[in-house]
């Protein structure tokens, strides 16, 4: 095992499983959580042996979205997006090797976002996707404005991202954002199998046939700087201070 106690990075045979491993915080995402993912993403890149990357979590949460935490200083250090989430989500959009999830309890804000890059998606029953930005007083990133409308359709892209309606695992099958709904207890073991799949097909017709199917990545990439452009307007507002202020607060 590689990677740091807080993402755990694991190789499989041709399988690299990557590991959200906060579970006090529900996978909440530090700085040095992205540095880690975004480090397996380019690891695996150059390793030629590694043809399919899985992203899991823990039993009680798949990912809490970004630490709140963070964002708070971020805001008032007058920052935006760090670098080790844009070299994470760079690394995302960029990825040559198929993507899979395997999601249990909340996906929350990037939790869900980083779904919309992955090829396919397990989810447990209790698993639940919400991107709460703009409750936030922040908007989507990681190219969810162009990405899940695409995926999903105009009308459950602008429930899911404006409205910040959360999906069950059920609501979000019928969306399109995941392939199946399983117990929890075999969701790994599921997306394991399903990446092992993809990896013991020929490399290359995989490689040529998912590009022909995603087209080149630089509107997705151009998407992410736009997002990134505004995130750090938003960041920086009173709605967002408040927003920050009050989730910290709500068990006082
Ligand atoms: N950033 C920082 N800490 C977070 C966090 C986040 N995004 N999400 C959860 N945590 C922390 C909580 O503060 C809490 O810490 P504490 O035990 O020190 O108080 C711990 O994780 C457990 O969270 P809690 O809210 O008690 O668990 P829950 O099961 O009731 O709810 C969530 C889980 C994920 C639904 C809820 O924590 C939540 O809504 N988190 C924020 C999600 C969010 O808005 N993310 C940003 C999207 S852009």
């Amino acid at each position: 095992m590689t990677g740091t106690d807080l993402i755990q990075v694991t190789d499989d045979g041709a399988v690299r499983v990557v590991r959200m491993n906060r579970p006090d915080k529900k996978n909440a995402l530090t700085g040095a959580m992205y540095a880690a993912m975004a480090d397996a993403l380019a690891g695996a890149a150059r390793n030629t042996g590694i043809r399919c990357i899985v992203f899991a979590g823990a039993p009680g949460a798949f990912c809490a979205g970004n630490d709140l935490q963070d964002f708070q200083r971020a805001a008032e250090d007058d920052e935006g997006l760090s670098e080790p989430i844009l070299r994470f989500l760079h690394a995302l959009a960029g990825s040559r090797k198929p993507l899979v999830a395997a999601v249990q309890g909340p996906a929350i804000g990037i939790g869900t976002t980083m779904l919309l890059h992955c090829d396919y998606v397990v989810a447990a029953t209790d698993a639940r996707f919400a991107t709460p930005f703009v409750n936030l007083g922040l908007i989507p990133e990681a190219a969810s404005s162009l990405l899940a409308p695409r995926l999903m359709g105009q009308r459950h892209a602008f429930a899911l991202l404006v409205m910040g309606l959360p999906l069950d695992a059920d609501h979000a099958k019928a969306c399109g954002l995941v392939n199946s709904v399983i117990a929890g207890s075999e969701v790994d073991a599921a997306a394991l199998a399903a990446a092992q799949k993809i990896a013991s097909l020929p490399p290359e017709a995989v490689l040529a046939t998912r590009l022909l199917m995603r087209g080149a990545p630089d509107e997705i990439m151009a998407r992410i700087d736009e997002e990134a452009d505004y995130f750090r307007v938003r960041l920086q507002s009173d709605e967002a201070k408040a927003a920050f202020k009050a989730f910290f607060e709500r068990k006082k």
